[in-house]
């Protein structure tokens, strides 16, 4: 495949190219891959991981990063998408956006002429599903055939990562409150991507035999006047010790991050043996580094001039 290849979800890429991705990541860095330029990265909402990892990938591909955040970028307010898409094309060779309306991501990518990677939309967190992929190979040797088991809302996390789920071959589960189950455009979404996803209400029976048990806040950002509702609502889900102990031996328990502590998880679990959520934090520059690399050098993708 050649021409300009965009990242707005997992399945933008194919399997043997989110194995090549993860490949990458644990690859030395090519640290002139963007030297004389560098990445743009706008910023609807707030970040921690997204904006560091992808700020440093961006150093040690050799470029400089520019990051733009909410009220000065003001998509669609200040600035049209697709104008802000076709300034970015000029200064930059990469450009990423975290954003509310997946569209607005769909808009930038049909007006760049340099590759957009979804930094975070409403809709799917796919940049943050090749970190939880490796961070799970690096504990498992192979993805294919593990079974892991989403606790909590069915949301922009949970979305990618049950595609990317179906991509490497791992059963994905989901339980959580019916209300809050993945909507009518996120089941068609998934099913698009011919991926499954398993229903257990009963977290206690989901997690039974779970490799993988992760869980995401109960309020995502721009959610946050529904906190005292969700809160109640979700509370059956919450991942506590007792609830992990009924997983597999061997489970390993995943959290995105920034976590509500004592909400959708315990200190307890958070801190825990089976915890990986630093290691999966960490992941984020590496897979970062590996998925601009993928993008940016057709060599990388085997696609050699
Ligand atoms: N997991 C994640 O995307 O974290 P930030 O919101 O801090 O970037
Ligand atoms: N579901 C969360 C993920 C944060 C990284 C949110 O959208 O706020």
């Amino acid at each position: 495949m050649s021409g300009i290849r965009h990242f707005l979800e997992i399945d933008d890429l194919t399997p043997d190219e989110v194995l090549r991705v993860l490949d990458l990541s644990l690859a030395a860095p090519r640290s002139d891959l963007l030297a004389g330029s560098g990445a743009v990265f706008l910023f609807e909402k707030p970040s921690a991981r997204t904006r560091t990892s992808v700020e440093m990938a961006t150093s040690q591909l050799g470029g400089h990063p520019v990051a733009l955040l909410s009220d000065e970028v003001g998509i669609d307010r200040r600035e049209s998408a697709e104008d802000l898409a076709r300034l970015c094309s000029g200064m930059g060779r990469l450009l990423g956006a975290r954003v509310y309306a997946h569209s607005v991501l769909e808009r930038l990518a049909g007006a760049s002429t340099v590759p957009v990677v979804n930094l975070l939309s409403d809709d799917a967190h796919p940049i943050q599903t090749l970190a939880d992929l490796l961070t799970m190979r690096r504990e498992f040797g192979s993805l294919s055939g593990r079974r892991v088991v989403f606790v909590g809302d069915a949301n922009n996390v949970a979305r990618s990562l049950a595609i990317g789920c179906s991509l490497v071959g791992a059963t994905f589960v989901w339980s959580g409150p019916a209300e809050y189950g993945f909507s009518d455009a996120d089941r068609d979404r998934i099913a698009a991507a011919g991926a499954t996803v398993e229903v257990e209400a009963d977290p206690r029976r989901a997690v039974a035999g779970a490799d993988v048990v992760y869980t995401d806040t109960w309020y995502s950002m721009g959610q946050e006047q529904e906190q005292a509702a969700r809160t109640a609502v979700f509370a059956p889900w919450r991942v506590d010790a007792e609830l992990l102990g009924l997983a597999s031996e061997r489970v390993v328990f995943l959290h995105c991050l920034p976590a509500h502590r004592g909400d959708e998880a315990t200190d307890e679990v958070l801190d825990g043996p089976s915890s990986r959520i630093w290691s999966q934090a960490h992941d984020r520059l590496h897979t970062a580094r590996g998925l601009f690399t993928f993008l940016l050098d057709p060599d990388a993708r085997g696609e050699g001039s």
